[in-house]
């Protein structure tokens, strides 16, 4: 069972996405996670992806293939993952399709958080993520400690005003069609209003995979 967790950059996917695998018992996989670890470990990948991403632009879609094909092959998401963010391009779900077809796999369901895009700015705005585990909060300030394992707490640089405006306009133009897409290949793309508590998202998105 794989399951896409879809939307706008701030719209809560990272702060959704361990509480629906959780409760669907199934691991999660991240992109931008993984190209942040690999910043943080200075690989060639982390110094390939650190420019693009500073500036709110798309990883190339090269890239990203080869991070899915890997990880979707490892025997820990054999029988399932939640990938957060992992689509952003129509050549990317096509490349999905394909391992997915190599590996006997099927993208169960499309859920995309809805927010507009001024919460996206008051949300952004306000967030600090650990630098370890990735958890983001909000209204806690640089320097303090993450609850769930210690870690410090950064602004990321892609959270400042221009990247923000950025990452909003390539959601729209490169990212927004791959809905269409998914529709049109048969694929169930539920619209999860993405306003309100966390809990209450999370119950949504729950209920609708339910349904
Ligand atoms: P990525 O890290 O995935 O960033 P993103 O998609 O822009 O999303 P964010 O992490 O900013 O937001 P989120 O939706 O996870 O929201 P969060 O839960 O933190 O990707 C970063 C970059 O990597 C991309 O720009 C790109 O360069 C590259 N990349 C990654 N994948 C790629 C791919 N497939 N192809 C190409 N490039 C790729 O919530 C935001 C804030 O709101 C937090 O402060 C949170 O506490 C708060 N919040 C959450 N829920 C609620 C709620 N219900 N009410 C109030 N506040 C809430």
């Amino acid at each position: 069972m794989i399951i896409l967790l879809f939307g706008k950059p701030g719209a809560g996917k990272g702060t959704q996405a361990p509480l629906l695998a959780a409760a669907l018992g199934v691991p999660t996989l991240a992109t931008g996670d993984e190209l942040r670890a690999a910043i943080r470990n200075g690989t060639p990948l982390g110094l390939e992806a650190k420019s693009y991403m500073d500036r709110g632009d798309l990883v190339p879609d090269a890239v990203i293939l080869g991070i899915i094909k890997v990880a979707l092959s490892e025997p820990r998401h054999a029988r399932g993952v939640l990938l957060d963010g992992v689509v952003r391009t129509v050549a990317q779900a096509e490349g999905l399709a394909a391992v997915c077809e190599e590996l006997g796999q099927d993208v169960k369901a499309v859920l995309c958080l809805d927010i507009d895009d001024e919460e996206i700015v008051r949300r952004l705005a306000g967030r600090t993520v650990c630098e370890n585990c990735q958890t983001p909060y909000t209204g806690r300030e640089p320097g303090t400690t993450c609850d769930k394992c210690g870690g410090n707490l950064v602004r990321r640089p892609d959270d400042e005003p221009d990247a923000i405006r950025n990452r909003l306009a390539v959601y729209e133009r490169q990212t927004a069609p791959v809905l269409a897409w998914y529709r049109e290949h048969g694929t169930r793309v539920a619209i999860i209003d993405a306003v309100g508590s966390v809990r209450d998202v999370t119950a949504r998105a729950l209920g609708a995979l339910a349904t």
